[in-house]
């Protein structure tokens, strides 16, 4: 035989790809009910933005991970990461140089974003639902309504303009089953439903994160960032994204954006603050 069942013709084809996983952030997110099994069904709005980690896949004989980036510290470069997990699912084998520049485990989607990226790079899309509720969005990396557990996936009726948004986690990890263990009401309103010509902003501010009190809770952190923010000049909508502990500001323009991100960075010089575009997909 001339080539072994692990390099089979299906490499040759990739010999190097590089992959974006943008952070994806939860604009709302619903806890509308849950399963006999304890997961809950949600509704989110989804958007994804121009700031995520890279991932370079180089086909081979094994699989092999090596993290780097600013936010290399703590992740595992074996089965334990995602990356892994989904290069296994879908049957791939080789080495991936993953940067990371998001978060983990913050409510940014850094993980699920990098897992959807492998899958995205070297099929297997299909099982994204095997490793995560958040990984099904994130293979698509497009706005969208979430609903379900996280499987269905749906595009937005009307598109919303594209959102100028500072990004600002404190640092502190919160878990995501504790988040949800602690939600007291699990059947709450879904999303509304926008009415033609309303400003997207004003229509998102009446949306809500169910998760974010149960996460400000845990992490009162949670809580400092919202108030800094909800204090900025110009801040048209503060919200947590997903399970915390990751929230968002939101604004008007590009610049008025990048002044409140110096503003943050300027009192808590430790936090992780981004100025980014929301939602251009
Ligand atoms: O699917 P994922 O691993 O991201 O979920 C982490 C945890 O969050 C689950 O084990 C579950 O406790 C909780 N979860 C949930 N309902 C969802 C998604 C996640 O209860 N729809």
């Amino acid at each position: 035989m001339s080539c072994s069942t692990k390099r089979g013709p299906r490499h040759s084809r990739w010999p190097m790809i590089k992959a974006f996983a943008p952070a994806k952030i939860n604009l709302s997110l619903h806890v509308v009910g849950q399963r006999a099994d304890g997961y809950h069904l949600l509704e989110s709005l989804v958007v994804f933005a121009d700031v995520g980690d890279t991932l370079w896949l180089t086909a081979g004989d094994s699989l092999a991970l090596t993290v780097e980036g600013p936010f290399a510290e703590g992740v595992p470069e074996d089965r334990r990461n995602l990356v892994w997990q989904a290069a296994e699912l879908a049957g791939w084998t080789g080495h991936i140089r993953l940067e990371k520049h998001l978060p983990h485990g913050g409510g940014i989607g850094g993980g699920s974003s990098d897992a959807a990226a492998v899958l995205r790079a070297v099929g297997g899309a299909d099982q994204a639902l095997a490793l995560g509720a958040d990984v099904p969005v994130c293979i698509a990396a497009r706005t969208a309504i979430m609903s379900g557990i996280g499987e269905v996936v749906a595009p937005l009726a009307r598109p919303l303009p594209p959102l100028h948004a500072v990004l600002v986690n404190p640092g502190v990890h919160v878990a995501t089953p504790d988040v949800f263990k602690s939600l007291t009401c699990k059947e709450n309103p879904p999303i509304e439903d926008g009415t033609e010509g309303d400003d997207a902003l004003d229509w998102l501010a009446c949306q809500r994160n169910d998760l974010q009190i149960p996460a400000m809770t845990l992490a009162p952190v949670i809580g400092q960032v919202i108030a800094l923010l909800g204090a900025l000049p110009e801040v048209r909508l503060v919200r947590m994204s997903g399970s915390g502990s990751t929230c968002f500001g939101l604004f008007d323009t590009p610049e008025v954006a990048q002044r409140a991100a110096c503003d943050v960075l300027e009192q808590h010089p430790d936090w992780w603050v981004k100025s980014c575009m929301l939602g251009r997909a």
